[in-house]
């Protein structure tokens, strides 16, 4: 094969001929690359491309051009060769003489031309042979005879030829006049387009030869010492970094790690809370939840088969938390029911993140050093035998947060409730009264939602139970406050999820979790009116 040019060459031979097209002088220049382009013989775009790179180091300088030009349609080049289709018509017509032609002796006559050539030679040449007044439709016969002996010339080839014949393109927008434009381009046979180039001249770094600056210092260049004299390039600070491959927050993370972030701030501490399979003892009896509530069936609750029992309850706290079931006692009568330890130590997955808290509660009492005031939290998943549909599913994951100190009241709880919550941006909260086996008072918690427009349940809450605190040992005059709500509501909400399949389990796209912004919760300062 061989080769004219610089054809068939690499982007660094390009850029070493763009180089010595400039070597002449300090003023030389590429007039226009496209023109160096045809005389050169390589694409076009490769040489913008070139010029374009040595221009990022300043080798050379460029100006944009921008030229105008006609180009002729498929059909305008037919036309150029075979004559117009209204002279083609013509010329059959004289040829019938004064008997005229039918529509399909003509289409024999001329052809219909090919798709190539748009709708047809003969209907258009049909067409302007009758608004020339060139010839006319028989009555009678429905033929088309022509009216004129001869017509001066084939005026639309000879447009279209003098606009090809223009030697340099960039010139044929100067050729006709504007109504003849304006007619061949309404007959689609030519079209304006706009071409870029360049005008290429010495840069400030110009050199013969381009220098490859190093990205990289190399161990080589340190052991020859070469990094020294070789030149590197400068860091882009503004340059996008290129986006990481794995390693996404999946949205429920973003929006824990963002709630682990203000609990943290708002002084509470984490509850370790890997333990997702639990005894009935500290999901349910701990919390004084009777042994008959309906929640210990397996209809709400997913027992474990194996192994189905807990093998070890700390003792002296179960007597009491019995006696508690049982009989009673700070105040409270008990369930008076038989309290039994087959039903204690059944094994479960827990179904609330209160079982842990009950634990960290445990502790704190019997902690060496005696009750402090506490303030826990955990974030983690938890348990419910439900049927599942577009919001419930049969995992899902907890807030809770406690607060253990002397005296504590009602207006403690609903205080800390709205600091929490303020600081997830829900400022109006109502509290409903509502019941709960180990709270007492216990509190629904609804939040005023300003994109939905209504008051939306968040959350629970209560102040523990002394049938639950006794048993552990707290100090008598310890209250402790808590709330509960799911990580899930916020989550969609925030990211305008309205399925929680999309949010969590099989059906979730992997993009989703990898382009979901990061989180954040404004705090919000004032009060808005409902
Ligand atoms: N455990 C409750 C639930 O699962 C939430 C809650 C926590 C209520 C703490 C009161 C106090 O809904």
């Amino acid at each position: 094969m061989t080769t004219t040019g610089i054809m068939g060459s690499g982007s660094n031979d390009v850029e070493s001929s763009i180089l010595s097209a400039l070597s002449g002088g300090t003023d030389s220049i590429i007039s226009d690359t496209y023109a160096y382009s045809v005389e050169s013989n390589v694409d076009h775009n490769s040489i913008v491309g070139s010029c374009k790179s040595l221009a990022t180091d300043a080798y050379v300088s460029l100006t944009e051009i921008s030229t105008q030009f006609y180009v002729l349609s498929t059909e305008a080049e037919d036309i150029v060769s075979n004559g117009s289709q209204e002279i083609r018509v013509l010329n059959a017509l004289l040829l019938a003489g004064g008997a005229g032609l039918s529509n399909e002796e003509l289409e024999n006559a001329v052809g219909g031309g090919g798709e190539s050539v748009g709708s047809g030679v003969c209907k258009i040449g049909v067409g302007n042979c009758l608004k020339n007044r060139w010839a006319r439709k028989d009555k009678a016969s429905g033929k088309l005879i022509a009216i004129v002996d001869s017509v001066s010339g084939d005026d639309v080839r000879d447009q279209l030829l003098r606009l090809k014949s223009v030697s340099s393109k960039e010139d044929n927008t100067k050729v006709l006049d504007d109504p003849t434009y304006v007619a061949l381009k309404r007959r689609k046979l030519i079209a304006l387009v706009t071409r870029k180039s360049y005008t290429v001249s010495r840069g400030p770094n110009y050199a013969p030869t381009r220098t490859r600056k190093a990205a990289d210092l190399t161990r080589e260049m340190l052991e020859s010492g070469s990094w020294k004299t070789t030149p590197f390039k400068e860091y882009n600070f503004r340059t996008l970094g290129e986006s990481v491959g794995g390693g996404h927050l999946h949205p429920l993370l973003k929006v824990r790690a963002e709630f682990r972030k203000i609990l943290m701030e708002m002084g509470f501490e984490e509850m370790p809370t890997d333990k997702w399979v639990e005894s009935s003892f500290w999901n349910f009896d701990t919390l004084f939840q009777p042994q008959s509530h309906p929640a210990r069936d397996a209809h709400d609750t997913f027992f474990i088969k194996e192994p189905c029992r807990t093998i070890s309850i700390p003792e002296e706290y179960y007597d009491r938390v019995k006696a508690m079931h049982e009989t009673g006692g700070s105040g409270s009568i008990g369930y008076r029911t038989v309290f039994q330890r087959e039903e204690a130590t059944k094994n479960l997955l827990r179904t609330h993140t209160t079982a842990i808290s009950s634990r960290m509660l445990y502790k704190l009492a019997n902690r060496p050093g005696g009750f402090k005031p506490a303030r826990y939290f955990s974030i983690d998943r938890v348990f419910r035998n439900e049927s599942m549909d577009a919001t419930h599913l049969c995992e899902f994951h907890q807030v809770e947060g406690l607060v253990a100190d002397y005296n504590l009241s009602l207006g403690d709880l609903i205080g800390t409730i709205e600091t929490f919550f303020r600081k997830i941006g829900i400022t109006q909260l109502r509290f409903k009264p509502a019941f709960n086996p180990y709270t007492e008072p216990s509190m629904e918690v609804f939040g005023y939602h300003p994109d939905l427009k209504k008051w939306t349940e968040i959350g629970n809450s209560g102040m523990f139970r002394p049938e639950m605190l006794a048993p552990m040992g707290l100090p008598k005059d310890v209250r402790v406050i808590a709330w509960g709500l799911s990580l899930e509501r916020p989550t969609m909400i925030k990211y305008r999820i309205d399925n929680i399949r999309n949010l969590f389990g099989h059906k979730v796209d992997m993009g989703m979790t990898r382009n979901a912004p990061i989180c954040r919760f404004e705090e919000k300062e004032e009060e808005e009116k409902a």
